[in-house]
């Protein structure tokens, strides 16, 4: 009886925290978005234990991004670029670090880091799963036929006890190490040759209980702060080519509103001048930075408003 509890006790403890994606649902609403600053590096080890693998980065950040190695001395070397809505495959070994960040020169979110990602085996934890049925495909096993593109994958297992893999197609299950005898044992390691998009679930070797699912699928860019996701809506959106057409107009005639005013007040800065009493008015720039330069800055004007303003003084006679 005690011996029972303290099973009972250790199988209920056994259980991982895992993301939904580990047990085939929809990743969290609040999809992490990493922190500011990540002191991650790429630790690949020793070269014959090392697993390869295939990295599919899909850009739904709605900005351009480059996707970064980060090496053992934390130096990122950019390897690629990616606009948004594109994909692409990078290859990888496991335990590197790869850093993707916003590519967007003079803004304030520029080079702002939209993902971290360590390229690793799979860890099988038990992942307290809600239990989808077992249905077997029983059908011999399946041989890949030459040719089929490979996106290895590596499981090993965390769950304590040992484990068979199967490939899930969507309506039944077939297993896939069939060839290690009495299921996949603790903290053995397994690689798959696999294809990307392949679902694989891992089950308890004795009662078929389901511990964990792991797709294949891409590691998705999304936008990390609200205005950005905004602006990823808004790109993907059928209005905003209508709206940016709206916006540029807007500038445009603010631009001219404010080419207007600059000739309204070089001729009352002209007006100002020839009322003082000013030397000759065909030499108007001589007198007026003393009172433009007043205006100007009262007015909060900047610099190329005040530059302009000059020229347009020369012109004032004409207004006046
Ligand atoms: C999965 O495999 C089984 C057995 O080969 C087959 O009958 C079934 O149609 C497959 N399901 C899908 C969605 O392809
Ligand atoms: C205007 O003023 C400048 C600077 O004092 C002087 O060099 C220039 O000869 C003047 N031009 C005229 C037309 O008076």
């Amino acid at each position: 009886m005690c011996v029972l509890i303290t099973l009972l006790a250790a199988a209920a403890g056994s259980t991982a925290r895992c993301e939904p994606t580990a047990c085939g649902q929809a990743p969290a609403a609040s999809a992490s978005c990493p922190l500011a600053a990540s002191s991650a590096t790429s630790d690949v080890g020793p070269q014959p234990t090392v697993q390869p693998s295939n990295l599919y980065f899909f850009n739904a950040a709605g900005v351009p991004v480059t996707i970064s190695y980060v090496a053992k001395d934390g130096s990122e070397t950019t390897r690629a670029r990616l606009a948004p809505g594109l994909r692409r495959l990078l290859p990888s070994l496991s335990g590197e670090v790869w850093r993707v960040r916003a590519l967007r020169p003079g803004h304030p979110l520029d080079q702002q880091l939209l993902l971290e990602h360590r390229v690793g085996i799979v860890q099988i934890k038990d992942c307290d799963c809600p239990q989808p049925e077992f249905v077997d495909c029983q059908k011999p096993p399946f041989r890949r036929p030459p040719g089929t593109p490979n996106d290895p994958v590596a499981f090993e297992n965390h769950a304590g006890a040992p484990l068979d893999l199967f490939y899930w197609n969507g309506t039944c299950e077939e297993m896939i190490s069939w060839d290690a005898v009495g299921g996949v044992q603790p903290a053995q390691r397994k690689p798959i040759q696999s294809t990307h998009g392949h679902t694989f679930r891992a089950r308890s070797a004795a009662s078929r209980h389901l511990l964990m699912q792991h797709t294949l699928a891409d590691l998705v860019i999304r936008p990390c702060d609200d205005e950005t996701r905004r602006a990823a809506v808004r790109a993907a959106s059928p209005r905003a080519i209508a709206l940016r057409r709206a916006t540029a107009d807007l500038e445009q005639e603010q631009e001219e509103l404010r080419a207007q005013l600059e000739a309204a007040l070089a001729a009352l800065a002209a007006r100002l001048a020839a009322a003082g009493g000013a030397p000759a008015a065909a030499n108007a720039t001589t007198t007026l930075p003393l009172h433009s330069g007043a205006l100007g800055s009262g007015l909060g004007l900047g610099a190329a408003t005040k530059a302009r303003w000059a020229i347009g003084a020369t012109g004032a006679s004409l207004l006046s």
